[in-house]
């Protein structure tokens, strides 16, 4: 008989949810003028003292596609590494996986589009290519002693080509189980999930490649990446990408926008009962040190606002008078 899906809990209320920041990748992957190889250090630095201890640094593609990260060897040499901190980078190719090998890192995560026009666009050769990479790609970042979050992009849709159907994701996961990944991670790219297609791909791994870990990466381009969490945690999933400020997007997906910001993903964590380990405030200096760095205000709400029972003096309110 074949091997069916456990059945889902929702992550109970209480648990840790790891919190993975991925704005010195996703975010800074799509700036346009260059940010000092220090000054990102220094962004990265903040986060991680704000409590963050899961943090996607960097990418190895290739400069010319992607200018901004030419540097990742230097940040990732320049950066504290706290108690307990996980470090972890992109990887395309094995190019890439070489580059990774010679750093301090504790896992890459890989990248594939679910979708073949994005696959073309993003990493310039069809799915089958880059899966068929991948075998060297693992072995050699076994041999570093390095672990694997097998990252597949477009997973909730693709700007190109439309629906994805939620088999083709179960599909690139067992692809990955039978690889050797540690975890899946599902990229929401130009914010095209919604708590349906959630649920329909946390299900399709489950059935496809049961015990696998997914971590879930989701872009708030409509303004429902948070509803889209919501919908994670009642599947049981407890890893989530952000990026601070809500930075981010792909440069090579039509429509990208920002991540879900952390800030805001933390606070609804905290505020719903799960524990993160992040101190709030801390985070939002982090968030305005990051506004300050790129120059323009950021999308994140919590950033603005401030925290919950954040309080204001009414001497300094205006009082409606008739
Ligand atoms: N790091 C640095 N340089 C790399 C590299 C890597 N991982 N992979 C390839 N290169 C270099 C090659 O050495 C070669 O350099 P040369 O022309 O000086 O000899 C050049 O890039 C072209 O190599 P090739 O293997 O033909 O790559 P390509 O042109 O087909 O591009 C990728 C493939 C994967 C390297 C490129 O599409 C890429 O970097 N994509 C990443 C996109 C991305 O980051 N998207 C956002 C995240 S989802
Ligand atoms: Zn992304």
């Amino acid at each position: 008989m074949a091997a069916t899906a456990a059945p889902t809990a929702p992550v109970p209320e209480g648990a840790h949810i790891t919190v993975c920041e991925v704005g010195p990748r996703d975010g800074f992957q799509s700036e346009k003028s260059f940010i000092p190889t220090e000054r990102k250090i220094e962004i990265a630095n903040a986060l991680f003292a704000s409590g963050l201890r899961h943090m996607q640094v960097t990418s190895f593609v290739s400069p010319r596609a992607v200018p901004q990260l030419a540097d990742a060897e230097q940040v990732l040499a320049g950066i504290d590494r706290p108690e307990g901190a996980f470090v972890t980078a992109l990887v395309p190719n094995l190019r890439g996986a070489e580059r990774a090998a010679g750093c301090a890192l504790d896992a890459v995560h890989t990248v594939v589009s679910a979708s073949e026009t994005h696959n073309l666009k993003n990493v310039n050769r069809p799915i089958a290519q880059s899966l068929a990479e991948f075998e060297a790609v693992f072995d050699r970042l076994r041999k570093a002693g390095i672990g694997i979050e097998g990252g597949i992009a477009t997973a909730f849709g693709c700007p190109f080509e439309g629906v994805v159907p939620s088999e083709q994701v179960g599909r690139i996961a067992k692809r990955y189980q039978d690889l050797g990944a540690d975890s899946v991670s599902l990229g929401d790219t130009t914010g095209m999930a919604t708590p349906l297609t959630v649920r329909a791909a946390i299900r399709a791994i489950r059935e496809a490649a049961p015990g696998l870990e997914i971590h879930l990466h989701f872009h708030n381009t409509r303004g429902v990446g948070l509803a889209c969490v919501m919908t994670g945690l009642a599947e049981g999933v407890t890893h989530y990408d952000a990026a601070v400020g809500g930075l981010g997007g792909c440069p090579f997906a039509a429509g990208a926008t920002g991540n879900i910001c952390t800030e805001d993903l933390v606070y609804l964590l905290q505020e719903s009962g799960y524990a993160t380990g992040v101190d709030l405030e801390a985070l939002i200096g982090a968030g305005l040190l990051t506004q300050q760095v790129i120059g323009r205000p950021l999308p994140g709400q919590v950033i603005k606002a401030g925290p919950r029972l954040k309080r204001y003096d009414p001497a300094l309110t205006a009082t409606a008078a008739g």
